[in-house]
């Protein structure tokens, strides 16, 4: 009678990275603990279909097995035993694994069948369920906790995590015009633990890169003569290598990032892990470089602060801009009464195209009295002009309105005093998107929302004005001259 074993385990690695390891037939000298050598006879490949490995196993015991299927879509495996000195008989296995929905591992499951001589049924059961399957499953996880799938075989490192890559960036020298941008050339270290190294593919320009460049917030990127500062807060591309600790990355991994020190403005960039979100396939760089900060931002700005719902009266400045149309059009969707300013004909085209239903075209900021003709006040203000709109936003509000003073793009907001708001009873918000994906699972999950709103039309995508990485300063030029609709990114 055929005995069969199963056995399953949970692998706290992605399933490419696992895979890796399991899809090489000639791989279980390095990492598992039962067995001493290991060779392809014959010169073939570890992954041909056919091909036969030779195991010297650590007890002295010879196996010699064939593999019989290998499929890297499924990620499964199957082989059988040809000879051995175990009296293991008609032994055939098969390895598969499936990715575990809920973060980046891997569920690993092993199971066989095979004959014994009359009573050796339990031992041999044994010695395969626990010598082979779950002292491989420790053997496994310690492996790829070590890095040991990193190393090739004679002990060098697989991957070029040792040397720095050369990269071409934008960086500033003195705060200024457009003019301060200049390209230059430089090294991409080696990612140090828990980081990721990417080579970036499109860089997404947001206007914050205008106030850092302007010396706005110097603490986030202080510059000097002999220490140029490099703008910039996301990219898209693809993973070169990763430092020690990191799991959930792969090189060739396809990748988007954002986080809150500047230094995206370059082709190649190492930055913590917890800031880079791996991209589905159907979301392209330059489509993720012009989303991830921008619809995140609107997600957060509508669900969390604005708690926007069906009949929300909102207001939206620069709506045909990169924030603006991903605001317009997902607020829209929820139901809400959607207004939004820009200052020419033709924005107020694409605006309305974006779900924009109340389009006011101002170049001077000049709007309250038209938002109060066309719903009586607006209940939520998203805001990103600052100081030249302030006294209009006030005006614009409905009583218990809430201001979300998201940006500055006319100039710094000067200081609002608490009796400002209270002949309304309104609120004040003054977020940052970076403070709404501070772990690496918000990240995750505010990203997913937005690739899922752009799957399922929610959202679609922006227009998109690409740069190349050396013309950064004609990007920025442009952004200020209020000409865009949708996002800008640059493409090294
Ligand atoms: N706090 C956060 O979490 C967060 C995140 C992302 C963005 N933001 C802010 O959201 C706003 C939009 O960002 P974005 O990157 O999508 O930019 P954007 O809206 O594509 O471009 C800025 C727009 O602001 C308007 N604007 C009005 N006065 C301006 C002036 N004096 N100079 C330049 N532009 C002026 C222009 O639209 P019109 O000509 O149509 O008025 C311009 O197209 C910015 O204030 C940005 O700082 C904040």
């Amino acid at each position: 009678m055929l005995q069969k074993v199963v056995r399953s385990t949970i692998i706290d690695a992605p399933i490419e990275r696992v895979w890796a390891v399991l899809r090489d037939f000639n791989s279980h000298d390095q990492w598992h603990s039962a067995v001493d050598t290991s060779r392809i006879e014959g010169n073939e490949r570890s992954d041909q279909v056919g091909c036969v490995r030779s195991f010297t196993l650590k007890d002295g015991n010879r196996i010699r097995e064939q593999l019989l299927t290998l499929d890297d879509t499924e990620h499964k495996s199957t082989y059988c035993i040809v000879e051995a000195t175990l009296p293991l008989q008609r032994y055939v296995a098969t390895v598969s694994l499936k990715p575990v929905t809920d973060g980046n591992r891997t569920f690993w499951h092993w199971a066989s069948s095979f004959a014994t001589p009359p009573g050796m049924e339990r031992e041999l059961h044994d010695r395969v369920a626990q010598g082979v399957y779950e002292a491989g499953f420790e053997d496994l996880r310690r492996h790829l906790l070590q890095g040991g799938d990193r190393q090739s075989r004679n002990g060098a490192a697989a991957m070029p995590t040792a040397l720095p890559a050369p990269t071409r960036r934008i960086a500033i020298t003195r705060y200024g015009g457009p003019e301060e941008l200049r390209p230059q050339d430089g090294e991409a270290p080696p990612p140090r633990e828990g980081e990721v190294r990417i080579q970036q593919r499109a860089i997404g320009v947001n206007f914050i890169d205008v106030y850092l460049r302007r010396g706005w917030i110097p603490p986030m990127l202080p510059v000097s003569a002999g220490s140029p500062g490099v703008p910039g807060m996301e990219a898209a591309g693809g993973v070169l290598d990763v430092g020690p600790h990191v799991s959930g990355f792969l090189p060739g991994d396809r990748v988007a990032y954002l986080g809150h020190t500047p230094g995206a403005y370059c082709s190649v960039r190492s930055v913590p892990a917890e800031w880079v979100v791996r991209l589905p396939a159907a979301v392209e760089d330059d489509a993720a470089a012009a989303l991830l900060l921008k619809g995140i931002t609107a997600d957060y700005l509508l669900h969390d602060l604005g708690r926007v719902q069906h009949g929300t009266r909102l207001l939206v400045h620069a709506a045909a801009g990169g924030v603006g149309l991903l605001v317009c059009n997902w607020a829209r969707r929820l139901g809400a009464v959607v207004i939004g300013t820009v200052s020419s004909e033709q924005k107020a085209r694409v605006a309305r195209e974006y779900g924009c239903e109340h389009v006011i075209v101002t170049r001077d900021y000049r709007f309250a009295d038209t938002v109060q003709r066309i719903c009586g006040g607006a209940d939520v203000v998203i805001d990103g002009l600052g100081d030249a709109a302030r006294e209009e936003n006030l005006a614009a509000l409905a009583r218990r309105g809430h201001w979300i003073s998201l940006g500055q793009a006319s100039g710094p907001l000067k200081a609002l005093p608490p009796d400002a708001l209270v002949a309304k009873s309104l609120s004040f918000s003054r977020p940052v998107v970076f403070d709404y994906v501070s772990t690496q699972a918000q990240l995750a999950e505010r990203a997913q929302r937005v690739w899922d709103a752009l799957a399922d039309g929610t959202i679609k995508m922006p227009p998109i004005e690409r740069f190349s990485l050396e013309a950064a300063a004609q990007a920025h030029t442009r952004l200020e001259s209020r000409a865009t609709t949708g996002a800008l990114v640059l493409v090294p």
